[in-house]
């Protein structure tokens, strides 16, 4: 596979040596705001209010935040506090364990997280390359969330497949759902897609198991915000949703992610924790209250698939197949780039 510095049109967060720059998602698509960070307490707010979100994007602005941490003389304190933006995508606690291993070895901070991000970059052009080759040719395919290059440093996780089936000429559309209730399909992932010149229809989430009954859907591609031991797969909520519907209708359901997002120390998903938000989040949108006042809501942000409704987990090295308990284990401790899958 012949390396290309793929860059997406769209960044998420931009280092500037003394200062972190994020584009403020949450008044996208409408609005293109960057935010400035000076210190890590204003890159954690960032993470927790979801100014900046996506797994892979969260890690490497985290590990800009502990350079900016360590500028004050804030480590390691500014670890703790970072790491507590976010509970569930464990690219944040990676990328920090990354950071906190250099610092003590008295290491360059800076460098570690441009080698983060740049490692993040590639490795989104390592999961295009390997997904676009489980997709053929005229595909319909469906995707969850946003996956793209507003969630990682590059072309993005699930996002990058598309992309390179698009590019190679084997997409005939994608169907985003809204995916509610935050609405990272209708605002964020739409927006990319249409950025991308792919061809797309937004469907609600509550649509795809009609479409996947009346529509020749091929496959479906979601992202991770951490996978267990076990191959199960913490995701946006309504990820699980899709991934049952893709069983009864027998469509291959794969999740895209690096290994920055393979968490052998957690063996099952049940153990996997699971990020609450406000609830306003639910009964309102846009702004305005749809739901009645004095009620109860729930807003768990994310769910997790069993391992044994996922047909494929393709990493930037390689495809893991069931049982994923050998085969991730396996490609983790690979350090070989060209491996294409790892059926054990
Ligand atoms: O709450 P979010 O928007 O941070 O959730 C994002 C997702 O669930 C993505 O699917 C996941 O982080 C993978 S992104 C490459």
């Amino acid at each position: 596979m012949a390396a290309s510095p793929l860059l997406p049109k769209t960044r998420a967060f931009l280092w500037k040596k003394d200062k972190l720059l994020l584009l403020d998602q949450r008044l996208l698509p409408h609005k293109s705001v960057w935010r400035t960070c000076r210190t890590w307490q204003e890159v954690a707010g960032g993470i927790h209010d979801m100014v900046v979100r996506g797994a892979p994007a969260i890690g490497c602005v985290a590990a800009y935040g502990a350079v900016l941490a360590a500028r004050r003389k804030a480590l390691p304190k500014g670890f703790d506090g970072l790491l507590k933006a976010r509970p569930t995508a464990v690219n944040l606690r990676w990328a920090l364990e990354r950071m906190r291993k250099v610092w003590e070895q008295g290491g360059n901070l800076e460098h570690e997280a441009i080698a983060i991000e740049q490692e993040d970059r590639e490795a989104n052009r390592r999961m295009g390359e390997y997904g676009a080759s489980l997709v053929a040719s005229g595909a319909t395919l469906m995707t969850h969330c946003n996956t793209g290059s507003l969630a990682t440093a590059g072309l993005g996780t699930a996002f990058g497949v598309l992309w390179m089936a698009s590019r190679q000429g084997k997409l005939k559309k994608v169907l985003a759902t809204e995916t509610r209730p935050y609405l990272q399909g209708a605002r964020l992932t739409a927006w990319e897609l249409k950025n991308e010149h792919i061809p797309f229809e937004l469907i609600t989430d509550s649509m795809a198991a009609h479409l996947m009954k009346t529509e020749k859907v091929d496959a479906i591609f979601v992202g991770a915000d951490r996978i267990a031991a076990n191959g199960d797969t913490a995701n946006k909520i309504g990820t699980y949703a899709l991934a049952v519907l893709a069983a009864h209708h027998q469509i291959p359901f794969y999740v895209v992610a690096p290994m920055s997002t393979v968490d052998l120390y957690t063996a099952t998903g049940d153990r996997i924790p699971i990020e609450e938000r406000r609830i306003e989040e639910v009964v309102m949108m846009g702004g305005r209250r749809l739901a009645p006042h004095g009620i109860k809501a729930r807003h768990p942000a994310f769910d997790v698939t069993p391992a044994g409704l996922i047909t494929g987990i393709v990493t930037d090295r390689g495809i893991a197949r069931p049982p994923y308990i050998d085969s991730l284990a396996f490609l983790i401790k690979d350090t070989r780039p060209a491996l294409t899958d790892a059926a054990a």
